[in-house]
């Protein structure tokens, strides 16, 4: 294996295809099922790649997590980090789908989840077995719990009976933390990226790389009496009863990122490392990157998804973002992820348009969540139907409505799995007959139609994958416009997010090379740009 010698930061900043990518976020089980048993799977997204790079044109797929797992946590419980879970694939199936996607120029980004793993993972039920255990401090063990309280709701510890200690678990009891101040255990989940990597996988997202630490005493964390919980990320109401403070963000963590980054560093071919970090500060986000851009490249802007959809608050949220941003750093956008509400329940169907022009022209790597592009909506799924066991405590909120499968077409199961499969992992989205891949490629008007005209712009034009701002985002009368630049290529976003007609001074000629409204497409444009009821207009003006 080459040992790559560190390189300066200012080196570093133009390297990266994952600076110049879209990233789409597949959500294995929801997206197709390739076996006919109800369940997404490796071969339901290898059937899928050519939707991926060709009909839409995304350039990188984060695939959701496939590994051994019981399944409580749709695999975010893991119980064999190089094994295949049987209803997901085999290696052998990883092995053609990094085959198949690079052959059609995708990158494959995997999960990554260092913060816990299943309690059927051998480690811990080794660490578990015996207090004496070669294993015990793989996990973290205290003789007395503390007050910290589970994003699933409850206590983070649970008592166990035959050693007679209780165990630190984040989320669900199922999910036990590890231990990273423990050396071995450290070697060992460095291997784990290590196994990745030979195989070829491109990078991963690394699941709540802001837990990997705690404070080592254990400290209780102080009540939260200013109601300052983050109220866009709460699976339940018992986690908001207190300031996270110790239970999550120890500053050591970065130590591990560190590590993690140079396992990455090893390997040729610019593996990337995309951070979950909760939205936070923008200057502790920026932490993330590391004092020598030596931790996470792509640490998640997740403030993004929760600024309130006003043209105001999002000019002063990606200014922040930009002023934190460290010197050579790039940035990555989500305005969805299979944690929260989708995009188009939460703005509606007009606006969640506007968000598509939003999220493929502001400055960073977007990341789409499947179903997106269609203007797919939340839906309702009854309790006995649902997965999700966070949502299936007392006083959780399911994340089941955001991950119903991708509709493919209007038939049986939506082309998600054979109209012949056994019940479904989750239900179908009750809309299908309009919001579906095959009758929206076929509508000029559809979402995906748009998406795909933003793709295709975007994928030509070096002012929106790579430009700066020749002038950053601004509010003005309901609208948010831009200006994006690279060289000859001058592009002008401008953004109506209200439900009446605007106008947004332009000074210049241009030519309207994406709207909303595509009968607009080709219109040349002076001066004032009228921007009709919910419109967004990117005008070309190179
Ligand atoms: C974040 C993941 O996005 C979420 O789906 C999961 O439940 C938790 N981490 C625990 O792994």
């Amino acid at each position: 294996m080459t040992q790559l010698l560190p390189m300066p930061a200012s080196d570093r900043a133009d390297r990266g295809w994952w600076r110049r990518a879209v990233i789409y976020e597949n959500h294995l089980p929801s997206f197709r099922d390739g076996n006919g048993d109800g369940v997404g799977d490796l071969d339901g997204l290898i059937a899928s790649l050519d939707y991926l790079s060709g009909t839409l044109g995304v350039d990188a797929v984060w695939v959701g997590p496939f590994f051994r797992s019981p399944l409580l946590d749709q695999g975010f419980d893991i119980s064999d980090h190089t094994g295949v879970e049987p209803v997901f694939g085999t290696l052998a199936t990883v092995d053609r789908l990094l085959e198949a996607a690079h052959a059609r120029g995708l990158k494959v980004i995997v999960d990554y989840v260092p913060n816990h793993t299943s309690d059927q993972h051998p480690w811990f039920l080794q660490s578990r077995s015996a207090r004496e255990s070669p294993k015990r401090d793989w996990y973290v063990w205290a003789d007395a719990p503390n007050n910290w309280t589970s994003e699933a709701g409850g206590s983070v510890w649970e008592w166990d009976e035959r050693t007679e200690q209780y165990y630190l678990h984040s989320h669900l009891k199922e999910q036990p933390d590890l231990n990273w101040r423990q050396p071995e255990l450290r070697a060992a989940m460095l291997d784990v990226l290590r196994f990745w990597l030979e195989r070829g996988v491109d990078g991963f997202r690394i699941d709540v790389a802001h837990m990997l630490m705690k404070d080592p005493l254990l400290r209780d964390n102080p009540p939260d009496t200013g109601g300052e919980s983050n109220p866009y990320d709460l699976q339940h109401a018992d986690f908001a009863s207190q300031l996270h403070v110790n239970d999550r963000m120890h500053p050591d963590l970065h130590g591990v990122l560190r590590e993690i980054r140079k396992v990455l560093d090893e390997y040729p071919g610019d593996r990337v490392s995309i951070g979950e970090v909760e939205a936070m500060d923008w200057a502790r986000w920026a932490e993330f990157f590391g004092p020598e851009l030596d931790q996470i490249h792509l640490p998640f802007a997740f403030k993004l998804i929760e600024t309130p959809w006003e043209a105001g608050a999002l000019a002063e949220v990606t200014a922040g973002l930009d002023a934190a941003l460290p010197d050579g750093a790039w940035p990555i956008l989500a305005l969805g992820n299979h944690d929260r509400p989708r995009l188009a329940t939460r703005l509606g169907r007009a606006q969640a348009r506007v968000a598509a022009v939003l999220l493929l022209t502001l400055r960073g790597t977007p990341t789409l969540l499947y179903g997106d592009e269609l203007g797919l909506l939340d839906q309702e799924v009854p309790r006995e139907r649902q997965r999700d066991c966070f949502g299936l405590m007392e006083g959780g909120v399911s994340r089941d409505p955001t991950r119903t499968p991708m509709p493919w077409n209007a038939g049986p199961n939506g082309g998600f799995a054979p109209a012949d499969a056994p019940e479904l992992w989750l239900p179908v989205s009750s809309e299908l007959a309009t919001i579906n891949v095959e009758t929206q490629l076929a509508d000029a008007r559809s979402s995906l139609r748009l998406y795909r005209r933003l793709l295709a712009l975007r994928a030509g034009s070096p002012a929106l994958r790579a430009g700066d701002y020749a002038r950053p985002p601004r509010a003005d009368g309901g609208c948010l416009s831009y200006v994006r630049e690279a060289g000859a290529d001058r592009k002008l976003v401008a953004l109506n997010l209200t439900g009446e007609e605007r106008a947004v001074a332009l000074g210049e000629r241009g030519t309207v090379a994406v709207s909303t409204d595509p009968e607009r497409d080709g219109e040349a444009v002076r001066d004032q740009l009228r921007l009709r009821p919910d419109e967004a207009v990117v005008v070309d003006l190179g």
